[in-house]
């Protein structure tokens, strides 16, 4: 087995699927656009959703990618050694190109080969779909891994709940095939298989065989069989390293090392000590990321603004339980931008807002903690008089002024109280189903939501974009966008409130543009000829790179995933209800097509 760098898996998983004619694409960005229905970018295939339901990709049926991921689901559970917030998937796609045969194959060439993996054939075990009343057993990927010399004991039939990949609650999904790397240590039982969690079998690589849509009446076959693949790169290069995880390999050390500069604790020193280093890496590292993004999300108590907030302030507890210095996270996120730049060029150029924007919410923090400091103060006597900090009060003091409740059991035996935890949860439960029904009415749309309306409104996006530049300043350009069915919200850079005669001449262009009715055209270009035409809209694509470019004549152009409208006539009216500041520098406009 050979031990690699993250830097080297990377460039060899590229390199193994080019040798293959598979066509490199950037990876996404983490926040996806267009598309209320998920906070993040989760998994490779997301952003690729409508190729994989059969529209064109300009680079092509076979491609391969890099995708950088954010799962939030688990923050709670990181600081073990399984869990990551933001996380790398190295895939390859076909779109309607090779299936099953294919797919089997190249995934064992790369691993076991000695001109790339070299894994022990005797170290994988295999899953398969074992059939039920959706989709028949995938005997067919059974027999290629025996074609491939895998021995029939190294392979298991599991049901959907194992194998079987899905998207969202609708969404293109299929049947996959699932790789594990046996660690070596004990069965946990007579049953143990890939299925358990128990730690022997360690998934490195998923197979997705996309050939169904779930609608809401069911599963219907696709109109073309794609390939979904993800492998999990931190996880895969500490298998190849030979360490417990991946906060183990050369993908977390110089972050590790620059806590343990400032804390002046050693990672390993003790199992909390590991925890906090872990939690304040893994959350720092995904800040980062976030705030690097091209699309570029600021700390905020809403959507994306809001997970963030959470990870930065959650860093901050277990620095200060490290004892690191006030004011000195964002060195963390230094590491982290030293550590990555070099694949992730963003990283580079937005390294000041995301320092400054750590740099902001840390102070905000210690802020918060006072107030909720003052807040305790006011309410000791009362807690005195009780003999406890009831649940309630602490979950206030949680939920109205951002105090942890490990700041309140704290503050609580330093006066011989404590605090009734039981009755903590049971407020944050109830707190928690409220916010759920939030949230499952929001997911309620499934993926990458392409109804007419959205539709619209991300055309009326670009003819704003272009507008903007036109009545404020060229320079003008895109921090974020987000689109529902009920209105656009576009950010962009500028650092004075726009007048209402501006915004007047802007609607009145919008509108001019939308009146005359014109042709909406998508090309496919290599970068460079899209920037040499003085196309906008780059969000980490690479020179070389082919994208769609999408022309309004005269009026905008733009590299962008789409999907828009045919003629501008299909807009209507455009309106701007509200200009507002977003963040430093950055300006909000909330429009709506009437
Ligand atoms: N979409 C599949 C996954 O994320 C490959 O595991």
């Amino acid at each position: 087995m050979r031990k690699l760098t993250t830097k080297e898996l990377r460039n060899l998983f590229i390199e193994f699927f080019k040798t293959k004619d598979h066509a490199v694409i950037s990876s996404a960005s983490l926040i996806p656009e267009n598309d209320p229905s998920v906070l993040f970018t989760t998994a490779g295939m997301h952003p690729l959703v409508p190729y994989l339901l059969g529209e064109k990709h300009p680079a092509g049926k076979r491609l391969v990618n890099v995708q950088k991921c954010v799962r939030t689901g688990d923050i709670d559970d990181v600081g073990d050694t399984s869990h990551l917030t933001f996380f790398e998937m190295l895939g390859n796609w076909s779109l309607g190109d090779y299936f099953k045969k294919e797919a089997i194959e190249y995934s064992y060439e790369f691993l076991t080969s000695p001109d790339w993996l070299g894994i022990d054939k005797d170290k994988l075990y295999f899953t398969v779909f074992a059939g039920d009343e959706d989709a028949p057993k995938d005997v067919e990927s059974y027999e290629h891994w025996l074609r491939m010399g895998v021995d029939p004991s190294h392979i298991f039939f599991l049901p959907k709940k194992n194998n079987w990949w899905f998207a969202g609650p609708t969404g293109p999904c299929g049947p996959d095939t699932e790789i594990f790397y046996d660690t070596g240590i004990e069965p946990c039982c007579t049953d143990c298989s890939p299925a358990c969690s128990c730690g022997k079998y360690l998934e490195i690589w998923n197979n997705v065989f996309m050939e169904y849509n779930k609608t809401s009446n069911g599963f219907e076959p696709l109109s073309q069989k794609n390939v979904d693949t993800g492998m999990g790169l931190e996880r895969t290069v500490a298998t190849l390293q030979g360490v417990e995880c991946a906060y183990d390999t050369d993908a977390f050390s110089g972050i590790l090392k620059e806590i343990e500069t400032l804390s002046g604790k050693g990672y390993r020193d003790n199992p909390d000590t590991t925890k906090a280093f872990r939690i304040i890496a893994d959350h720092i590292r995904c800040a980062t990321f976030i705030l690097g993004d091209p699309r570029g999300v600021t700390p905020s108590n809403v959507d994306q603004g809001y997970v963030l907030r959470r990870l930065i302030r959650r860093a901050l507890r277990y620095a200060m339980q490290l004892e690191i210095p006030e004011d000195s996270l964002y060195i963390i996120a230094e590491a982290v931008i030293n550590q990555n730049a070099d694949f992730y060029t963003e990283l580079e150029t937005n390294r000041e807002r995301i320092i400054t924007e750590i740099q902001t919410e840390e102070k905000r923090f210690q802020r918060t903690l006072k107030q909720g400091m003052r807040e305790f103060e006011k309410m000791k006597e009362h807690f005195i008089q009780e003999g406890k900090i009831d649940g309630k009060s602490a979950f206030r003091l949680y939920d109205t002024f951002g105090f942890p409740i490990e700041f309140t059991q704290e503050m609580a035996s330093e006066i011989g109280l404590t605090v009734d935890i039981e009755g903590f949860n049971e407020a944050f439960a109830e707190h928690q189903k409220k916010s759920q029904i939030g949230a499952d009415q929001k997911f309620k749309g499934g993926l990458a939501d392409s109804s007419e309306q959205t539709t619209r409104l991300h055309t009326a996006t670009h003819l704003l974009q272009a507008a903007l530049r036109k009545v404020l300043d060229e320079s003008v350009s895109q921090r974020g966008s987000n689109i529902t069915p009920e209105r656009l919200r576009f950010d962009f850079s500028f650092d004075r409130k726009v007048t209402r005669e501006e915004l007047d001449e802007i609607e009145r262009l919008v509108n001019e543009a939308i009146q005359a009715d014109v042709e909406v055209i998508c090309e496919e270009k290599t970068v460079e000829e899209a920037l040499n035409e003085g196309a906008i809209g780059l969000f980490g694509e690479r020179y070389g790179e082919r994208v769609k470019v999408y022309t309004v004549p005269g009026f905008s152009k733009e590299i962008c995933g789409g999907p828009h409208v045919k003629r501008t006539g299909e807009l209507g009216t455009f309106k701007i209800v509200k200009e507002e500041a977003s963040s430093a520098g950055v300006r909000r406009i909330k429009a709506v097509l009437k």
